[in-house]
């Protein structure tokens, strides 16, 4: 898709990839609409892009009020949305014992929930295209399942079956379905302690500029799926075909990611942050 003069709704858009994806979008000739709780990193984020390229909406999308405000600000666009972006979510790190109740039912809903009933309920605004695309991003963890984020992999394997499903459903329609998976990224979205596991683990990242850059390409490639990095896209790979191995293997990685996911861990981490290794 040439995203010249299209719009595009960005869920997330405060936050760390969404704030540099509607950046990259604007870079591309997109108008967006960009969406987020927070009404000051919502007016910092049209006040950093050129006038009237980025116009806004404040939403809780976890509840039927905030959603039902970005239905009815998408339809009240001069013209309808080409691309929708779902790239709002919560994050969950935690022994899943240790998680309370109210923490896993806000993770399974704001990640998956919300993101079916907003494409459900954006789907005719969509559709008044020849050519349309509904884009998830999701995360490598949706691809394997994590210890210490079992809430989070389970929206993202949810939101990755969704999409898949509705590619497939969506076959012969005008609306592509997309979902594109960043791995670990330098975002507030990781707390301190997901950061120590990640550098003790030596997982590589990528900056948000990096994952906007990707995933601009992967939408005007149309890319129906599309798995970030690399030893991640080959993880995610072997645990569908090979799951026994990466058992293996995270077994063996079990008592650092519980040392860190365990609500003892200390809530802090002062050394300085290892970049993304060569392994
Ligand atoms: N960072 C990573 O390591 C990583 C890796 C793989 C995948 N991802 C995925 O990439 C996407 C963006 O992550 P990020 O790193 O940019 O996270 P982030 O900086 O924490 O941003 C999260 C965004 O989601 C919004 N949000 C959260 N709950 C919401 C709700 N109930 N209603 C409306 N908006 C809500 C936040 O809005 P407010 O500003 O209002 O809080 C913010 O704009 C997420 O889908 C995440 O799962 C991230």
């Amino acid at each position: 898709m040439d995203l010249r003069g299209k719009n595009v709704i960005v869920t997330g858009a405060t936050g760390g990839i969404g704030a540099a994806l509607c950046a990259a979008l604007v870079q591309s000739g997109a108008q967006v609409l960009a969406v987020g709780r927070n009404p000051a990193r919502l007016a910092a984020l049209a006040e950093s892009q050129p006038q009237g390229r980025v116009v806004t909406v404040v939403a809780d999308l976890s509840g039927a009020e905030g959603r039902a405000r970005l239905v009815q600000a998408a339809r009240e666009q001069p013209a309808a949305a080409d691309v929708l972006v779902l790239g709002h979510a919560q994050s969950a790190f935690g022994l899943f014992g240790q998680h309370s109740a109210a923490e896993l039912e806000n993770v399974l809903h704001t990640n998956l929930v919300a993101p079916a009933l907003l494409v459900h309920a954006l789907l005719p605004v969509l559709t008044q295209h020849p050519q349309a695309a509904v884009v998830a991003i999701g995360s490598t963890f949706g691809s394997i399942g994590f210890p210490a984020f079992a809430g989070y992999s389970a929206s993202k394997f949810g939101l990755r079956g969704l999409f898949e499903a509705l590619a497939r459903e969506y076959a012969e329609s005008p609306v592509r379905f997309q979902y594109l998976s960043p791995r670990a990224t330098r975002t507030a979205f990781n707390s301190a302690r997901v950061d120590a596991l990640n550098a003790e683990l030596k997982t590589r990242s990528d900056t948000p500029e990096q994952v906007a850059r990707q995933l601009v390409r992967a939408i005007e490639r149309g890319d129906l799926r599309r798995q970030l990095g690399w030893p991640e896209k080959l993880f995610a790979r072997l645990n569908g075909a090979l799951p026994a191995l990466v058992d293996r293997s995270l077994r063996a990685q079990l008592p650092i990611i519980r040392r860190h996911a365990s609500s003892q861990a200390p809530a802090t981490f002062e050394e300085p942050i290892h970049e993304p290794s060569s392994r």
